[in-house]
């Protein structure tokens, strides 16, 4: 395992739940008499898709991207490698990029333009997470939960050498 340990709660499950509503609803309103595709980012957004997903009201198609990011390290590289690509294509296709965390937006940043250089319809946005102050490049979501300092968190989805993911609430991350 790690010598990290969980230091504190800093969303709980019925702060999530809420505001996952809300995104539901405003995207639901946003998009209409449209049909979306959801394009998930493997593997930290997994839960938040399968949660927020239940909450639109629309037509709609999911698929999944896998990108690499930190591997064991909690700091980006700076490289992107897409491993897995998505299945279909995405031409003419209102798309909605379903990210757990945008923290250096390197990830983001890369997958956007690779994404728009596909010709949808339309590409937004939607992040459960946001730490602005750790940004590197210019890349702002459409959609975000929270705003949250410049800590590592973990669970509902989010990582730390694999570990964590299971969690019900988004935690801090102390050294031992
Ligand atoms: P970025 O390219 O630096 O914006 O990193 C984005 C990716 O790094 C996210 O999609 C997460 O998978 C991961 N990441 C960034 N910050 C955290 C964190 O605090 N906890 C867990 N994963 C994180
Ligand atoms: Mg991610």
């Amino acid at each position: 395992m790690t010598d990290k340990y969980v230091e504190k709660v800093l969303l709980d499950k019925a702060a999530i739940e809420k505001k996952i509503a809300e995104l539901g609803s405003q995207i639901s309103k946003d998009y209409q008499g449209k049909e979306l595709l959801l394009i998930c980012v493997l593997k930290g957004a997994v839960i938040f898709l399968s949660d927020l997903m239940r909450h639109l009201d629309m037509p709609l198609e999911i698929d999944f991207m896998a990108v690499s990011s930190y591997g064991a390290s909690t700091e980006s590289s700076g490289v992107v490698r897409i491993l897995k690509d998505l299945d279909c294509s995405i031409e003419n296709k209102h798309c909605l990029i379903v990210e757990d965390i945008i923290d250096s937006g390197l990830t983001l940043k890369y997958l956007e333009e690779n994404l728009l250089s596909r010709q949808p319809a339309s590409m937004k946005i939607v992040t459960l997470l946001d730490k602005p102050e750790r940004r590197k490049v210019d890349i702002q979501p459409d959609y975000c939960g929270f705003r949250i300092p410049d800590e590592f968190v973990v669970g509902y989805g989010l990582d730390f050498n694999e570990q964590y993911r299971s969690l019900p609430e988004i935690c801090v991350l102390g050294e031992k």
